[in-house]
């Protein structure tokens, strides 16, 4: 998979796709991620890429030139599955989005800034729009930061045996069970007796009980039928 990125601030996003899980993808060869600094599009000496808003009120608006020249000039190299614009007015992202995204060959992230990018961007080159959660950042490079994370992990090959997805909370619609690891007994606080049994049938049962409780407990929601 390749990921574009069209930001202001491509050095925010450098250093999380170095690391662990998504760099591993990279070393892989299974995850590619470009940044593109928007401001190479920006217009004039000052390489503008923002303006006030029309009819007024607070705030800047991410411009359209520049914008669609970044745009354009990507999609002339390749073409996009989904063009994603970063936003918290967008679908909240949850797993199955993610799993969706997971099996694409190319996106193309778009993060905002200040009051947002203009419309028509959203109008006419924008195929999705994601929030990464009901509160506001001060921009959508930490958000693509996560997308591309919550992603990449779900590209086949990325994950081995002891990483896997598949035990994932919100695989199933279920928050996954308590783990525990050596020792068994830390002074006196003791690991639950069935996960030293050697007994997988019995603990892939209390595992899928302790799912189902800490689902109802913690997420009711989830437990009820149909799609988010
Ligand atoms: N940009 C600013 N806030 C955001 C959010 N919650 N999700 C995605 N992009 C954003």
């Amino acid at each position: 998979m390749r990921i574009d990125i069209i930001t202001v601030l491509p050095e925010l996003l450098r250093s999380p796709f170095e690391h662990s899980i998504l760099k591993r993808a990279a070393d892989k060869g299974l995850l590619e991620v470009h940044l593109h600094d928007l401001r190479t599009f920006g217009k004039g000496a000052y390489k503008q890429v923002d303006d006030y808003a029309f009819g007024g009120g607070a705030g800047m608006v991410m411009m359209i030139e520049p914008l669609v020249d970044c745009i354009e000039s990507l999609k002339s190299q390749r073409n996009y599955d989904e063009v994603i614009y970063l936003t918290p007015d967008g679908h909240t992202l949850n797993q199955k989005i993610a799993n969706t995204l997971s099996l694409k060959q190319n996106l193309l992230l778009i993060c905002g800034h200040y009051k947002g990018i203009d419309q028509r961007v959203r109008d006419h080159w924008v195929t999705m729009e994601i929030s990464i959660g009901d509160y506001v950042l001060s921009g959508g490079e930490l958000a693509a930061a996560v997308l591309v994370d919550t992603i990449g992990r779900l590209i086949p090959g990325v994950l081995n045996d002891e990483t896997s997805a598949l035990t994932d909370s919100f695989q199933d619609d279920l928050l996954a069970p308590p783990v525990y690891t050596r020792p068994a007994d830390f002074n006196g606080l003791t690991v639950p007796e069935v996960l030293l049994s050697g007994h997988e049938a019995k603990i892939e049962e209390w595992r899928y009980e302790q799912s189902i409780e800490r689902t109802r407990i913690r997420r009711p929601d989830l437990l009820k039928d149909g799609d988010d």
